[in-house]
């Protein structure tokens, strides 16, 4: 059977050029860091070159960058780590309501230990509005979250701006950066960003690795206790194959993204205009002119989200109803509610598709094929 993965934004197959990085650091390199015998030393060596790597594709200093495992870790590190080391300022975080849960459910934990939060609506395209923000703001607002673009729909919210309207007030401001990395230039100082979160899985690296990117000078608490590794910032020996691969990733992906981001376009262009040529009825659950171009969200009237997964699955094709971290319930997913509301039937009826760097348009051609043949058998 023919198998197609449209599911990128869940996670990425691993490039080879990563994995014959990672290779020797199984075997040959396998010291750890903190050592200082010479098992250890070459490893830090390598450490270090991947931090200062990274660090130079973003316009960061390498003692910005902190090893996670990943991008949940690197939101709870961000929005906790520095909510709770600036409390002495204000209590006051402002965020969205269509983050993803690492972000969302590091700020409700926050509640509860006394912050106060704000969580900010988005329109039916999923931007948040640049006005409401400046309205939120408080004299005690110590960190604003709002994710750079949303996993779910692609919607891109107003980034720069938000760093600039944040210049002169004390708040810390926050990315998630996780899905945009791989198809938006990064640089933290255009951005006006204080902190900034990326995962290795989204951009064909290895799972559980990801960075977080902290400015130099900001306070921020650790948020597991242990050793002192990375600083004291992150305890836990360093996974060094995965970091290496990573970076080899991170490099990859920059010098490819503007041709990915074309690949990107063609595909949901034709996506798009093969549903219409076959008398599709559908509508795009995202804001046109502002979106990450991997991520294209479908709602498909009078379908059903459960039975279009399965008979896509039964199909070969892998695509997902809600957010990956979800995946498996039907619940309907919180970024569509916040879009569209408890009670609109695109709750249930919308599908995501995201694209990779290995997808091709025969690809988009047979995915709309199976489409097309389950919506009219259906029927
Ligand atoms: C926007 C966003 N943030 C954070 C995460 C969590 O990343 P990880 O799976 O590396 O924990 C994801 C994963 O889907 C994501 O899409």
């Amino acid at each position: 059977m023919k198998k197609v993965y449209f599911d990128n934004a869940a996670t990425t197959p691993v490039r080879k050029e990563v994995i014959d990085v990672m290779i020797p650091y199984f075997n040959d390199f396998f010291g750890n860091p903190s050592s200082i015998h010479s098992f250890g030393r070459e490893c830090r060596y390598a450490l270090d070159r991947a931090r200062f790597s990274i660090a130079t594709f973003i316009g960061a200093k390498d003692k910005e960058i902190i090893f996670t495992s990943g991008g949940t870790e690197g939101d709870n590190l961000a929005v906790k780590g520095i909510a709770r080391a600036n409390k002495d300022k204000g209590k006051h975080i402002i965020t969205t309501g269509i983050e993803h849960n690492g972000v969302l459910n590091s700020v409700k934990t926050l509640e509860k230990e006394g912050f106060e939060a704000t969580y900010l609506k988005v329109d039916e395209t999923g931007r948040i509005s640049l006005d409401e923000l400046k309205n939120s703001l408080r004299e005690d607002t110590i960190l604003v979250s709002i994710m750079y673009g949303n996993n779910e729909v692609g919607t891109v919210q107003p980034i720069k701006d938000i760093g600039e309207l944040l210049k002169d007030h004390q708040a810390f401001f926050h990315t998630d950066a996780v899905q945009a990395f791989g198809v938006e230039k990064i640089d933290v100082n255009e951005l006006m960003v204080d902190a900034l979160t990326v995962a290795s899985h989204k951009i064909n690296g290895p799972k559980a690795v990801g960075f977080v990117y902290i400015k130099d000078g900001l306070k921020f608490d650790p948020i597991l206790d242990g050793g002192h590794q990375e600083k004291g910032h992150r305890a836990g020996t360093e996974n060094v194959p995965g970091i290496l691969g990573f970076a080899k990733a991170v490099e990859v992906v920059v010098e490819e993204r503007n041709k990915n981001r074309e690949l990107y376009k063609t595909l949901r262009r034709r996506f798009i205009s093969l549903l219409n040529e076959n008398g599709i009825e559908f509508k795009i659950n995202e804001n046109v002119e502002y979106c990450l171009p991997h991520i294209l969200n479908i709602s498909f009237p009078g379908t059903k989200v459960d039975t279009m997964l399965t008979n896509l699955d039964l199909e070969g094709v892998a695509v997902s109803g809600g957010s990956a971290c979800s995946a498996g319930s039907i619940t309907p997913s919180h970024v569509l509610v916040e879009m569209f509301g408890d009670n609109d039937p695109r709750l249930h009826n919308s599908i995501r598709f995201s694209f990779g760097h290995y997808n091709t348009e025969a690809e988009v051609d047979y995915v709309v094929n199976q489409i097309v043949k389950i919506i009219k058998r259906d029927k």
